[in-house]
């Protein structure tokens, strides 16, 4: 494969999540939050992937309001629009159009190894879309579509962005245009990479979950946040002194994690705060500061989501600015690739 080191275009940050379902605290501490940060010194391109969601049934009456409700979610944790690039993916098609041209370079034995596939087929895979299967294939588009070189995810994400770069040595290497795409970065480290489900441990906090009690969604209010936490799943024990004593405890190691990437504190010093006090105590700690983190946001999503018309707005001018810079990137593929009259 060819050298991706020497790839000199300027650093793009791209991410994207599904429309589909509410947001809920794995989201906001896993990306959003991570979006904040990185709107301030770099290009950001914040995209609402509805072409991802419809790889399972969306209702298309419900399915404008779940994307303002993403956008919503976005400004209301602080994504500043005269900042980053926030839009929707069906408003740019060089989505769709590299996706294609990315079709024919990735290999059917790379797809058969995509771990979330299974997960979401299950035993079912017979019956699910091709969309679905094709659904890496498409987030390698989005990515690729803007050159981005930076791409702030959850954990979960981490074997669709090896795929991403695997596409993009891949044209490289077959077109012989060694520095044409860059190799994306997945930007993954950080609290809160990986929030588990409030009822097990070992299971990541999940839109799909049918407990609504496995997560804090960012529309829930302070009671149902508290309530949440309180019959958060944990164990008869006491807040340990160690990292070590807590590896045999998924629920207590996931709300201290939680507590740590809210307050901004590392899990050792929620520790050394909290050691050999009990879930009595801990907990309506919990309960309060993710009320003062989210509530505020919680609010100003619903005002955004008061004003429909602003956010299409908002969406369909970002949707302009992020097709001025894909289209130039696609009609080179074209050229590249070799199409008359490209
Ligand atoms: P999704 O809800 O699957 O569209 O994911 C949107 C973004 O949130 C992606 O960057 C995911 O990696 C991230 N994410 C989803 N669930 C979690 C979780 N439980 N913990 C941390 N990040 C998450
Ligand atoms: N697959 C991602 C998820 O489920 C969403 C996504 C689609 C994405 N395209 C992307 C994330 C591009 C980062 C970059 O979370």
């Amino acid at each position: 494969m060819s050298d991706q080191t020497k790839y000199e275009g300027p650093k793009r940050v791209f991410s994207g999540i599904q429309p589909s379902g509410d947001m809920h605290l794995g989201n906001y501490l896993g990306a959003i939050k991570k979006f904040v940060d990185l709107q301030e010194d770099n290009e950001c391109l914040y995209c609402i992937v509805d072409l991802h969601a419809i790889t399972v049934w969306q209702d298309p009456k419900l399915l404008p309001e779940q994307t303002r409700h993403i956008a919503a979610a976005y400004l209301a944790s602080g994504v500043d629009p005269s900042k980053a690039i926030v839009y929707n993916q069906s408003a740019v098609r060089a989505h769709t159009e590299l996706a294609w041209y990315f079709n024919c370079v990735a290999r059917v034995g790379w797809l058969n190894r995509m771990t979330q596939f299974k997960d979401k087929a299950g035993k079912n895979s017979e019956k699910m879309s091709v969309g679905l299967y094709d659904y890496p294939v498409l987030q390698a588009a989005d990515i690729l579509a803007f050159k981005a070189t930076h791409v702030p995810v959850g954990e979960d994400q981490k074997q669709h962005l090896e795929l991403s770069r695997d596409i993009a040595a891949k044209f490289n290497h077959d077109f012989n245009v060694p520095h044409f795409f860059p190799s994306p970065e997945p930007m993954i480290k950080g609290p809160g990479a990986r929030v588990m489900s409030l009822r097990d441990g070992t299971a990541k906090m999940s839109k799909s979950d049918p407990s609504d009690n496995s997560r804090i969604n960012l529309t829930d209010d302070a009671d149902k946040i508290a309530k949440k936490i309180r019959k958060a799943k944990t164990d008869a024990g006491v807040i340990p002194e160690s990292l070590k004593e807590l590896e045999e405890r998924p629920e207590v190691a996931n709300l201290v994690s939680i507590y740590a990437a809210l307050s901004g504190m590392t899990d050792e010093q929620v520790l050394t705060q909290y050691s050999g006090q009990g879930f009595g105590v801990f907990k309506p700690a919990l309960a309060d500061l993710t009320v003062e983190k989210m509530s505020p946001i919680t609010d100003l999503m619903n005002r955004y989501l008061s004003d429909p018309e602003e956010l299409n707005r908002i969406l369909a001018k970002a949707a302009d600015k992020a097709a001025e810079i894909a289209d130039p990137i696609v009609s080179d593929v074209r050229k590249i690739i070799g199409f008359c009259g490209a």
